[in-house]
């Protein structure tokens, strides 16, 4: 049988094993797929172990998503931009990476009915998670992309990886003051600590949708700040980890599995 498996750092909370486990009945593949526990120091011996063992992908998770880059054979030009690597696949001597991130965020968006091409989009924050999805945000065509952060050196670093790409208008999260988006991304993350970051009264135009990279108790600052804008739609980032993944699994497999039965079954907990 054909294996798999998340290597991370805590690993044993990962959804990414029941998931796949529902991908592979769906789609009638023979596979197993393993939660391994790996320790950044040991990451290039583990890679190797589980090349020998025969692994034919790995999902790659907190904390080795940058740190794997320098151990493919090759890297996808899309992981290069996001500056992270999610997924790896086998070759003959080792691994290829790529990242199916922002193809799962503009995939959730897409799924969600909630647009961008035309409409005036901010995101929330300048880390790695907002750095994966920049690429096709921009490729969406918005009316304008604006990237808020409380440091304000990251969104303007951000802005000039890419410039050939689109525009990005990098600013501070107080200096929104005054403006209106029809799309709010939340990128930071603050909600793992209970917190919404502080922002300027009005800043979702009537209509406007909001979303959040987070899920689980991580949203529930966001949602509550969301609806304090009356947002017209407001969602979390579980649909955007299950598309991530459904795009590793097609990578892979060259399948794609029915994400929405998928989203439905780990919100039912
Ligand atoms: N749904 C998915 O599939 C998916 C995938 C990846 C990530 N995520 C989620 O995306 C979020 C961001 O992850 P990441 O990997 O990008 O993290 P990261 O690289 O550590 O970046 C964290 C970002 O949050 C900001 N931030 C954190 N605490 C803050 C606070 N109290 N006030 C203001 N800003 C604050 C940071 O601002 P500074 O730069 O100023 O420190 C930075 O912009 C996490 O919640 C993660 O769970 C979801």
């Amino acid at each position: 049988m054909d294996r798999y498996a998340v290597i991370g750092h805590p690993v044993a909370h990962s959804k990414s094993p029941r998931m796949h486990a529902q991908f592979a009945r769906q789609t009638g593949q023979a596979l197993s797929y393993d939660a391994v526990e790996v320790e950044p120091e040991v990451l290039p011996a583990a890679l190797q172990a589980l090349h020998e063992q025969g692994y034919r992908g790995l999902n790659v998770t907190l904390p080795h998503k940058v740190a794997v880059m320098a151990l493919c054979e090759s890297i996808s030009a899309r992981a290069q931009i996001a500056g992270a690597v999610n997924t790896l696949i086998r070759t003959e001597h080792g691994w290829r990476g790529d990242n199916t991130d922002g193809e799962g965020f503009i995939r959730d968006l897409h799924r969600l009915g909630f647009g961008v091409t035309g409409r005036r989009v901010l995101v929330l924050g300048a880390g790695g998670a907002v750095r994966g999805i920049l690429e096709p945000l921009l490729r969406a065509r918005p009316a304008t992309l604006v990237v808020s952060n409380r440091n304000p050196w990251k969104p303007e670093a951000l802005a000039e990886q890419f410039r050939d790409i689109g525009p990005i208008t990098p600013r501070t999260h107080l200096s929104l003051k005054g403006d209106r988006y029809d799309l709010i991304v939340n990128g930071t993350s603050a909600g793992h600590g209970g917190e919404m970051i502080a922002l300027p009264g009005q800043l979702l135009a009537e209509g406007g949708d909001c979303y959040d990279l987070s899920y689980g108790k991580a949203f529930l600052p966001f949602r509550a700040w969301a609806e304090s804008q009356s947002a017209a739609r407001i969602a979390d980032g579980l649909g955007m980890l299950v598309e991530q993944g459904a795009a590793a699994f097609e990578l892979w497999r060259g399948v794609r599995p029915d994400t929405a039965a998928v989203i439905e079954m780990l919100r039912a907990g």
